[in-house]
């Protein structure tokens, strides 16, 4: 438990964008405990569309006005930063068993190296579950509507980033 006695889950990621799935899971995910962390991970070896300073700014202002939703970044082992945030959860969202296996792997190998976080699983509405980072950089890179499958910001960097190439 966290200093305070609260609940605290942390939600981990790239979010290269976030997506209104993820925004799904977050809204989800802070009814069930007192505190979700949106954790941004720093160490990726992909090139990202967006730096994390980008992508923590831009969830920044969604979760404006929403102190239950804390918006940070971590490197390095992720349970070891659950641990350090006194986290009792680390939450992660499943679209479909595609993502199973690697899920499970996670969840398996994170429980191994620290027993008392759990991984707790969360389905998306119906309208996200087929909804990723990944292609929706690709639709709108190729002219493709997004709205609707990312928060209004989102959409607005996507534009400005295109703007800018
Ligand atoms: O949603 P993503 O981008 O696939 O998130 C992957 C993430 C950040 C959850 C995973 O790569 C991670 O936890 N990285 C931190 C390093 C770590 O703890 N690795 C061991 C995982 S078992």
């Amino acid at each position: 438990m966290g200093a305070a006695g609260e609940r605290i889950a942390i939600y981990p990621g790239s979010f290269d964008p976030l997506t209104n799935g993820h925004v799904d899971i977050i809204t989800r995910g802070a009814r069930l405990f007192d505190r979700i962390v949106v954790a941004f991970l720093r160490n990726v070896d992909k090139a990202p569309l967006f730096s994390v300073e980008e992508r923590v700014e831009i969830a920044r202002r969604v979760f404006q006005g929403r102190p239950e939703v804390e918006v940070d970044t971590f490197d390095g082992l992720l349970v070891e930063y659950a641990r350090r945030r006194r986290a009792c959860a680390i939450v992660r969202g499943l679209r479909a068993i595609s993502d199973f296996e690697y899920e499970m792997q996670m969840a398996l190998m994170n429980r191994r190296l620290v027993s008392d976080v759990e991984t707790v699983f969360m389905m998306p509405a119906e309208a996200y579950s087929y909804v990723s980072s990944r292609l929706v950089k690709e639709v709108f890179a190729l002219g493709g509507d997004v709205s609707g499958l990312v928060p209004p910001v989102v959409e607005e960097r996507l534009r400005q980033k295109q703007g800018a190439k």
